[in-house]
């Protein structure tokens, strides 16, 4: 498995061009379903995530070729032309449970679909029981069996009232892009807001769907029998950008983030402000400084967008154990989202866990060592940490990185970290999939 070896304690300075958004990037895939033209998507990134959808996706019978190669103009076409097979099996779906928003698509165009219910993941159960009770509203017969999820509706999907029993970015998109197709007019209630949601509505509307309230917690869908193709630029990963950001703050460096729009992380950035960072906008994106001296502790607690984004705790947690003072950091979305505090520890960090809270005592300098990633973002807070240590760190199983930051590595050395790719083994590295993908094109 690969690794990444780093030697930190240098202010990085330089540019960052972000990618687009994995979780933007994802659920825009799977609209492709909901059409029989060509959906080409625009400044789609290069990772694991959206090379493994890709598989699912082709597996249906989605034609997909993926052309460019530098960050900022990927680009791929996906045509789901037909015939479109109705099953997304168990191997490919628990590769990555996002896998889930094909049932919504799948079920609006086919009227019937078969797909693996996802498996939790290291970061907390994650049902997906609200995107089952959404399709029922929408008239789908749902049965379990098996391990596998059947949706029926013998006569399409009907227009439906239903509200969101709690806030769920992929439940509020699988919902949408069902409601898309159906006959009649279906009105969501407590919708997830955030920008990736707003960015499937964008492509949905873009493609001849009828959504009213789009951006807001309430979404009107007026049912279309069709839906044609288009061409959509997926948005800035508004998570790349934080962590990029905050490896700023960090190192005490400056780096020009280009692509992207620091409206895109309005606690985050106001947070950061208030532990020492600034930031000024740009024609590109805008410039993250970090403090002068420390940085200060915060008070921190995760909310759905515009609050707090969970999946920023992890790595705004390594810049709080560096920081004077003691700071607390509440995870409220997830019920096992603190997995990077050992690993943490095992730098020197001071942190206490009291339920769901974290209570971190910032401490002069992290020590360097080996440790392990874990899970997507928890991996990416280790990073960030190893850029504080002037010690060598050693990060393991950097696929979970693979996974939602592409060219890591690239786009941290071109600021003057130290930092390289220790490949052991036959990994799956990630450009023979690239390579593999076009050539099933
Ligand atoms: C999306 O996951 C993101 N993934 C996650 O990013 C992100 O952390 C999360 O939203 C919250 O912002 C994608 O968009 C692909 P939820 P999602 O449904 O949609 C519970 C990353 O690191 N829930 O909003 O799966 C659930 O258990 C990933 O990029 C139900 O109980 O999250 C959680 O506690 C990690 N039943 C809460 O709601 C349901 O049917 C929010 O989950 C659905 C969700």
């Amino acid at each position: 498995m690969d690794k990444i070896k780093i030697i930190g304690g240098r202010p990085l300075t330089g540019q960052i061009r972000i990618s687009g958004a994995k979780n933007a990037a994802l659920p825009l895939m799977c609209a492709s379903l909901l059409t029989n033209e060509p959906l080409i998507l625009k400044n789609l990134p290069r990772l694991a995530d959206v090379f493994t959808l890709g598989s699912v996706l082709s597996h249906l019978g989605v034609k997909t070729t993926y052309q460019g190669e530098t960050v900022g103009n990927h680009q791929a076409t996906f045509h789901a032309k037909g015939p479109i097979l109705p099953e997304a099996p168990y191997d490919l779906v628990r590769k990555m449970r996002a896998s889930v928003l094909v049932l919504g698509p799948l079920v609006a165009r086919l009227g019937y679909a078969k797909v693996s219910l996802p498996g939790g993941c290291a970061i907390g159960t994650r049902p997906v029981d609200i995107h089952l009770k959404g399709l029922e509203a929408l008239g789908a017969e749902i049965t379990l069996e098996d391990g596998y999820v059947i949706a029926q509706a013998k006569n399409g999907l009907k227009g439906t009232k239903f509200s969101f029993p709690s806030i769920t970015v992929t439940g509020t998109e699988n919902i949408l892009m069902a409601a898309v197709l159906a006959q009649g007019t279906t009105r969501l209630l407590n919708c997830a807001v955030e920008p990736e949601v707003t960015d499937l509505a964008h492509c949905l509307q873009a493609m001849g769907a009828k959504i009213e309230g789009i951006g807001t917690s309430v979404l009107t869908i007026t049912g279309v029998s069709s839906l044609q193709g288009t061409i959509y630029s997926v948005l800035p990963d508004r998570i790349e950008t934080g962590t990029y950001a905050m490896a700023a703050g960090i190192t005490g460096g400056e780096i020009d983030l280009i692509g992207t729009d620091l409206d895109l992380i309005p606690t985050a950035s106001q947070t950061l402000e208030m532990m020492g960072m600034s930031f000024k906008k740009t024609a590109q994106g805008f410039i993250a400084k970090g403090p002068s001296g420390r940085l200060q502790a915060a008070e921190i607690v995760t909310d759905p967008y515009p609050g707090f984004a969970t999946d920023l705790q992890a790595q705004i947690m390594a810049l709080a154990c560096v920081a004077e003072g003691v700071s607390f950091i509440t995870e409220t979305i997830f019920e096992n989202r603190f997995m990077h505090v050992p690993e943490l520890a095992r730098m020197g960090a001071d942190i206490t866990i009291k339920g769901n809270t974290a209570v971190i005592k910032g401490i002069q300098h992290l020590k360097g060592a080996p440790v392990m990633a874990t899970d997507l973002r928890a991996s990416v807070s280790l990073v960030l940490a190893a850029l504080a240590s002037s010690e060598e760190t050693m990060v393991n199983r950097v696929y979970h990185l693979d996974r939602g930051y592409e060219e890591l590595e690239n786009k941290l050395s071109a600021c003057g970290a130290i930092i390289e790719r220790v490949r052991e083994g036959s990994t799956h590295d990630i450009s023979e999939t690239a390579h593999t993908f076009k050539a099933a094109g």
